[in-house]
């Protein structure tokens, strides 16, 4: 089970000047109001993601078995809440499990960086993996197009096998490409937001791909929605951490770090970082009315980042919420060699594990952040397996969609994200942007640009 250990978010004689425990009571009819509209939300089906582990997998192992056993490498085209659970999901998993096949993300629009996976993968045993749920994202429909023409042009007797799509069941222009060219195609339900979407074929079926056990990982959510039912916040890890850092954003803490010691969770901060930023950074308040909140979420990795945010982070603005990933339990393990057992400069190493050593830098940084009077909490994975992946993907969902109420905001919707969508549109010249595009031409005039 996860563990979440939050000691240095609440006051106590290390710590005197935290959130005194009394403090969350104050808090009870709030928490108490927020439950009940996630409970309302749920009944009126826009909450999709907390049924999530219920869904059925049968038609992504029904894929798996018929795929051609040729393909071993899937490159996923997408953006957002479209990738970035496919691209933490693997990196955390492809070398504690060894997985089989291998998974590339291009959720970009650099020529570079496509440039980079083409030339990294064998396009004969390629499969390519279009996610968009509204089917219109110009980054994904770029990519898109770019690589159907080169694998039409390549294989124009087998392309179709060769594509896979994701996207809404009906709507978007890509399910009516689905219809008349046939490929093979998965849903990203009407229920479930984009950055909420991991634990759907959005995720699952790149996961699936790559060797991952996909029942693990919602068995997993399961238990941990299960285990954030309660209204009782002390046994409510979603509810409690969300609570909290509610309350220290409300006192100036203006910024969430999360910190994984793990380079195999480093990219699960920034899956946090999406779901924190667009699901909490509103202007509008649910009576529209202008509030302009949200916590700014960072990314660290401990130890580099040691060497790099800790100063600031120990000495500079106390304005910061710190979160630590810890893994017990690592797969692969190595002890430091006594190389140098008459020099005190190193010998202390020899015999020690690298975890050992991690680990305890990590506490390290805790007590010296605590002493220092920034709040901080820990996540304590036992090891790094679906399972507890899906724990906390459910933790965290839950936790911002309990936090945006608690905000009185709208943690569903990011329209500062549309607005850039529709002015790229408009820069592009897609049709129907005329008045954009018109108050775009007058702004570069006033700038002098061309
Ligand atoms: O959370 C969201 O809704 C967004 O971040 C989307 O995931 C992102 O904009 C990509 O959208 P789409 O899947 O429609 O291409």
């Amino acid at each position: 089970m996860l563990r979440f250990e939050y000691h240095n978010l609440l006051a106590s004689k290390m710590f005197p000047s935290a959130i005194p425990v009394d403090k969350l009571s104050e808090y009870t009819s709030a928490c108490d109001a927020a439950h009940k509209e996630i409970l309302s939300d749920r009944q009126v089906d826009i909450l999709g993601f907390y049924n999530l582990p219920e869904q059925s997998i049968e038609h992504i192992v029904d894929f798996m078995a018929k795929l051609d056993p040729m393909f071993d490498t899937m490159v996923v085209l997408g953006i957002g809440g479209s990738a970035l659970g496919n691209k933490a999901l693997y990196s955390a998993l492809r070398t504690e499990q060894e997985l089989p096949r291998k998974l590339f993300v291009y959720d970009n629009v650099d020529p570079i960086f496509l440039h980079e996976i083409l030339s990294s993968i064998n396009m004969d045993s390629t499969i390519f993996n279009v996610i968009t749920k509204s089917g219109t994202t110009a980054e994904t429909m770029a990519g898109y197009m770019i690589l159907m023409d080169i694998i039409k042009q390549r294989f124009p007797s087998d392309y179709r096998k060769r594509m896979i799509i994701t996207t809404d069941k009906e709507k978007g222009f890509l399910r009516q490409i689905i219809k008349t060219e046939g490929y093979t195609s998965f849903i990203v339900p009407d229920n479930v937001g984009g950055r909420f979407s991991v634990l759907t074929d959005v995720g699952l079926v790149s996961s699936a791909f790559t060797g991952m056990d996909i029942g693990e990982l919602l068995r997993g959510a399961a238990a941990m929605r299960d285990r954030c039912q309660t209204t009782d916040i002390l046994a409510n890890p979603a509810y409690l951490n969300g609570l909290i850092h509610f309350l220290y954003y409300r006192q100036g803490k203006n910024i969430s770090v999360m910190m994984p010691y793990s380079n195999s969770l480093y990219d699960f901060a920034d899956w946090y970082r999406q779901l924190w930023a667009e699901s909490l950074g509103k202007r509008k308040d649910i009576k529209n009315r202008d509030i302009y909140v949200g916590q700014t979420p960072v990314k660290a990795l401990g130890t580099t980042d040691q060497h790099s945010q800790v100063q600031l982070y120990a000495e500079g603005p106390n304005d910061k919420i710190f979160t630590f990933l810890t893994v017990e339990n690592f797969k692969h393990d190595y002890v430091i060699p006594n190389l140098h057992p008459d020099r005190e400069e190193v010998s202390y190493l020899g015999g020690r594990k690298l975890s050992e050593l991690l680990n305890a830098e990590r506490f390290a940084t805790e007590i010296a952040l605590s002493q220092a009077m920034r709040p901080n909490c820990n996540l304590i994975f036992p090891q790094i397996d679906e399972y507890h992946l899906g724990e906390f993907i459910m933790m965290y969902e839950i936790m911002t969609v309990f936090t945006g109420k608690l905000l009185h905001i709208n943690p569903l919707d990011q329209p500062g994200v549309e607005a850039g969508k529709i002015a790229t549109y408009a820069l592009m010249g897609k049709a129907g942007f005329d008045k954009e595009r018109a108050g775009i031409d007058s702004y570069k005039k006033e700038l002098g640009l061309h």
